[in-house]
């Protein structure tokens, strides 16, 4: 079976001379790729969940962490960051985004001009299928597991504390993030 890395490559973008990429998680405090241009942006229907392993970034596979995927919400709206960027971009962020995400088109508002006609965008999705997929749990057991978490790229924490800090500058509200948190920071 072909992995996510080589499924994504897959989809064909050189015809494209920019892509819309819209980031909910890393992407937002991790700009590790040139851009064009960025703005605030959102997608509808879908909701930010901890709920994807990681064994490669901020956890090991002895002890995975646990970063952020998107479930399907009908009528959330999740906010973000869009950039403007390169094709080439994705050989990068394919690599760098390895662990059972795969990219596709989804609609784009932008957060300061939704009167625009909404752009595609491309983003990176880890659904229930995926061999990393965790779900659901009590928020306290998801809590300790991100405090307790560590791996290559650093701890798990600082991941769910950056992306909090993230949100909040961007005057974005996300219950679920905010509130592992304010949890996280209490048990540090
Ligand atoms: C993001 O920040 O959009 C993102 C999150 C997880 C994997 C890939 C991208």
């Amino acid at each position: 079976m072909i992995n996510t890395t080589e499924q994504n490559q897959q989809q064909a973008l050189d015809h494209l001379e920019d892509v819309w990429l819209f980031g909910y998680g890393s992407l937002i405090f991790k700009v590790d790729f040139p851009i064009l241009e960025q703005r605030p942006a959102s997608i509808s229907g879908w909701s930010r969940r901890f709920w994807q392993a990681s064994h490669d970034h901020r956890g090991t596979p002895e002890k995975p962490g646990r970063v952020v995927t998107l479930i399907e919400e009908p009528g959330n709206i999740c906010q973000g960051m869009a950039y403007r960027v390169t094709p080439d971009t994705f050989a990068h962020l394919d690599h760098r985004e390895k662990n059972g995400y795969l990219r596709f088109f989804a609609p784009l508002s932008f957060t300061d001009a939704p009167e625009h006609v909404p752009a595609e965008a491309l983003v990176y999705v880890a659904g229930p299928d995926n061999a990393a997929f965790l779900g659901d749990a009590p928020l306290q057991d998801i809590a300790q597991q991100i405090a307790s978490s560590h791996g290559p790229s650093g701890a798990n924490a600082d991941y769910l504390l950056q992306l909090d800090d993230a949100l909040k500058t961007m005057g974005a509200i996300d219950t679920h993030v905010a509130e592992l948190a304010a949890q996280v920071r209490a048990l540090l």
